[in-house]
């Protein structure tokens, strides 16, 4: 059996997304992360439309162009894969229809956190998307943030492949034909693997790797149509640029949270993210994908396509 087949989460524990890789990033306190990210409570780039645009309503922009590509407005059942402090679950839960919200995370302090809010008809789980095993299909899947770490560094392109597809051909068997998937993730764009920081390979983000927008489309070749692909990189450069003015605004409560060291790492994470978006050395891609069925006739039509609304 070749290595790639072998490459699997019975073979590989760390498979799909590692454990210890998400811990050592997210769970440093909930507190801190908070402090950082502002009221949205999010982690992941903004969508803004404007330079007088807030951090806070700029992540809500975000969310709502993810649950319109993902067609939630017409969904009763949602999966997200990566639900981090649950900002979009609370969305979607809040929506009339939807009777069914699960989400996933890799983070015990997330888990725990999502736990104790309690939200309406929302299951929050500590599972990797690799063994999940849904209870029936959902209509929308959303996907924000996460993708980044489904690969691990130093595995081969083939391994990362393999994961990759795996993550679609999951996706695509859990979605009612009519559902969509909805994907933003970071990606590397002008720039080589090998050239990858290792601050950022070692200290902030171990044991990941970063797709390249082709491996993504060789990835759901034959299985997602893709309806619409933004770039926004410069988006999330400003989003590290006010993450960082959150930290140096309450530096002090910060330091005092988790200690000069760690406050020091971040504020070289976030400069370091930004001049990557703004150099495009590193992309932020916004995926709308459509299950490719096979009952598609001549019958489709404009009138029938929801996807006219993405803006
Ligand atoms: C950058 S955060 C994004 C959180 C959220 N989507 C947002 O936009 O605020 C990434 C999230 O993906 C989760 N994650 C990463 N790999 C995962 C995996 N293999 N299975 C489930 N969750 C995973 C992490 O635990 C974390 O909650």
């Amino acid at each position: 059996m070749s290595a790639v087949l072998e490459h699997s989460p019975a073979t590989d524990p760390k498979y799909g997304g590692s454990k210890e890789g998400i811990l050592h990033h997210y769970d440093i306190g909930n507190d801190y992360w908070g402090l950082m990210l502002g009221p949205a409570f999010a982690y992941s780039a903004a969508l803004f439309n404007g330079p007088g645009d807030s951090l806070e309503a700029a992540q809500e922009r975000k969310f709502r162009w993810h649950m319109a590509s993902a067609h939630v407005e017409r969904a009763e059942s949602v999966l997200e894969v990566g639900c981090g402090w649950g900002t979009l679950l609370r969305m979607i839960s809040e929506q009339p229809q939807v009777n069914n919200v699960v989400g996933l995370t890799l983070s015990d302090a997330q888990t725990d956190y999502l736990n104790s809010l309690g939200l309406k008809n929302t299951e929050v789980r500590a599972e990797n998307w690799a063994v999940h095993e849904p209870k029936a299909k959902y209509d929308s899947i959303v996907s924000i943030g996460a993708f980044e770490h489904f690969a691990k560094d130093g595995d081969t392109r083939e391994q990362n492949q393999r994961v990759y597809r795996d993550f679609f051909e999951r996706c695509h068997r859990w979605l009612n034909p009519n559902g969509g998937l909805s994907l933003q993730t970071i990606a590397f764009g002008n720039m080589r693997r090998e050239e990858a920081s290792e601050f950022m390979t070692t200290e902030i983000y171990p044991e990941t790797d970063l797709p390249y927008l082709n491996e993504i489309i060789e990835a759901v070749d034959g299985l997602f149509e893709v309806v619409a692909i933004r770039n926004d990189r410069f988006h999330y450069a400003r989003s590290y640029d006010e993450w960082l003015k959150n930290l140096r605004a309450r530096r002090g409560e910060a330091v005092a949270m988790v200690g000069e060291e760690e406050v020091r790492r971040f504020e070289r994470f976030f400069k370091l993210g930004s001049v990557g978006f703004r150099m495009g050395k590193i992309w932020l891609l916004r995926f709308s994908l459509r299950p490719i069925r096979d009952d598609w006739s001549v019958s489709g039509s404009f009138e029938n396509d929801a996807d006219f609304r993405l803006a």
